[in-house]
């Protein structure tokens, strides 16, 4: 097929990605038969391997690639003091607003920015600019009043009522709690963790000390975390149960820029390496720091919607491990043979949501294209995923199921399926076949036909340019082997 007969969509517009990821089993609403549970999405059969994917990836990276990282797995439930000490009781709070009328609460960054988008998408993107950086000042100061009166004189309405009779601004905590023990009386309160990174904090000194770690060493974990998200919007994008994956590198005091900034760029060029595009990545500095960090950036994807944090990477200096120790009376404290001292170390946090990474991927694999002339003209869509990360990486077709052909064909599945997710079928014309891998983002189609039975080839048929190649059987692991491996992926870090 000739390359100047294609016309490329790789934009996509949001809710056609929602409604593919729901038709083919990347992503459905939570309990659904019951209408759903806002802000919770479950992963369906293709998601589910997208997903995996992209956490074995990252934590390959962190662990075996990285060498100085050690991974853990902490409990979801922590105890109470943990929170008190990292500060999310006193301090994990969203600015609110409620609207009289509509009796809508709406995070009041998200509410301002909505109305900022909807000027730019009118032109006026010098207002929208003015407007949120305003924003930005008065939440960094913590200027409600400030804040309220820019809603009022920009006339931000309630998009429910149409109304601007909104409440004061208030604080909300956005952790879950509830109740632990066996009988109501004994029962206290505790949190589902709103980040993981707690669980690493808690658990440094044991894995120091077991692991017989040298500082700068780092911790990574991927776990569920959970926040009360008030605006449940875009999709996984902001999820009331989501997933991170998270890394705490324990340095000496002193050196903690030097490393933000190590991880600041082996962070975006990992992100390039799986497929994103660099145009389509920026870093983004903090204009209001979290209570605990003295340096932080988000690296932002492009999304329909608009360059978005995918991953925070924060220098939150000796924080967490100063406070654990206070509350918990127990030292968390390194001795660096090195320099002869006892110190607590100074912590570079790496911390990149798996849900907005898969959404980032789909959003960026989903690709319609227009191929053909005249008459023949037709579009056809596939999701380019990067092989490493496709759900699926080979599907195997008899051309026809008769003649031998599932008998030869099962061979070659035997040859595969230990190492990789494959998927066989026999049904339907073979076009269909091929359009219902591109579909779900199958980097090969391997179809068995006669001339197989007589000289052991078969065809393989790229997604991405619907060419077809021939190669003996006997080389189609290696192949496959070599498209998808993670190697390749880190020979580009
Ligand atoms: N430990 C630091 C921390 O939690 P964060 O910027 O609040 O920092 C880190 O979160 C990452 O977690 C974000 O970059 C994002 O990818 C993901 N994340 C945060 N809140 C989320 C939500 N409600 N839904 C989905 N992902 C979320």
């Amino acid at each position: 097929m000739e390359s100047n007969q294609k016309a490329v969509t790789t934009e996509g517009k949001l809710k056609d990605i929602i409604s593919h990821a729901k038709e083919y089993g990347f992503v459905f609403p939570s309990s659904e038969i019951y209408d759903g549970l806002a802000a919770v999405y479950d992963y369906g059969q293709y998601g589910v391997e997208l997903k995996n994917n992209l956490k074995n990836l990252w934590y390959k990276t962190m662990t075996q690639v990285q060498g100085n990282i050690v991974g853990i797995d902490a409990a979801i439930f922590m105890h109470p003091l943990t929170w008190k000490a990292s500060g999310h009781v006193d301090g994990f709070n969203d600015p609110m607003i409620d609207n009289k009328d509509s009796q809508k609460r709406y995070r009041v960054d998200h509410l301002i920015e909505g109305h900022a988008s909807a000027l730019e998408e009118v032109g006026n993107k010098q207002e929208a600019a003015l407007l949120v950086e305003k924003m930005n000042s008065l939440l960094a100061k913590d200027d409600f009043d400030g804040l309220r009166n820019l809603i009022y004189d920009n006339k931000i309405a309630c998009p429910i009522s149409g109304t601007v009779n909104w409440t004061d601004i208030r604080q909300f905590n956005l952790m879950f709690s509830t109740k632990i023990g066996s009988v109501a009386e004994e029962a206290d309160v505790i949190y589902l963790r709103p980040e993981t990174a707690q669980g690493i904090f808690v658990n440094f000194l044991n894995v120091q000390k077991t692991g017989r770690m040298k500082i700068p060493f780092g911790i990574a974990q991927i776990g569920k975390a959970f926040r009360n998200e008030i605006v449940a919007r875009q999709f996984i994008f902001r999820m009331r149960e989501f997933e991170q994956m998270e890394m705490q590198f324990f340095v000496r005091p002193g050196s903690e820029l030097d490393w933000y900034k190590f991880w600041k760029e082996t962070r975006i060029k990992w992100h390039a390496a799986l497929g994103l595009p660099t145009e389509k990545l920026q870093f983004h500095d903090h204009d209001k720091l979290a209570h605990y960090a003295n340096a932080a950036v988000d690296i932002e994807f492009e999304f329909p919607f608009g360059f978005k944090e995918i991953e925070g990477i924060h220098s939150r200096t000796d924080f967490d491990l100063k406070n654990h120790q206070g509350l918990s009376g127990k030292k968390m404290q390194y001795f660096d043979p090195e320099i002869n001292q006892n110190y607590i170390p100074f912590v570079v946090e790496t911390s990149v949501g798996a849900d907005r990474l898969f959404l980032a991927h789909l959003c960026n694999a989903y690709t319609i294209e227009t191929v053909g002339e005249g008459e023949e003209q037709k579009q056809r869509t596939y999701l380019k995923f990067h092989p490493a990360i496709a759900p699926v990486k080979a599907a195997i077709f008899p051309l026809t199921k008769k003649d031998g052909l599932p008998e030869k064909a099962a061979e070659l599945v035997e040859m595969l399926k230990y190492d990789f997710n494959i998927v066989y079928e026999e049904k339907d014309s073979i076009g269909k076949r091929y359009t219902r891998q591109d579909l779900i983002g199958t980097p090969f189609c391997i179809a068995v036909d006669h001339q197989t039975l007589e000289d052991n080839t078969v065809t393989i048929r790229h997604r991405d340019s619907a060419q077809q190649e021939r190669l003996p059987m006997h080389e189609v692991h290696g192949r496959i082997a070599y498209e998808t491996s993670f190697k390749r992926i880190f020979e580009k870090l």
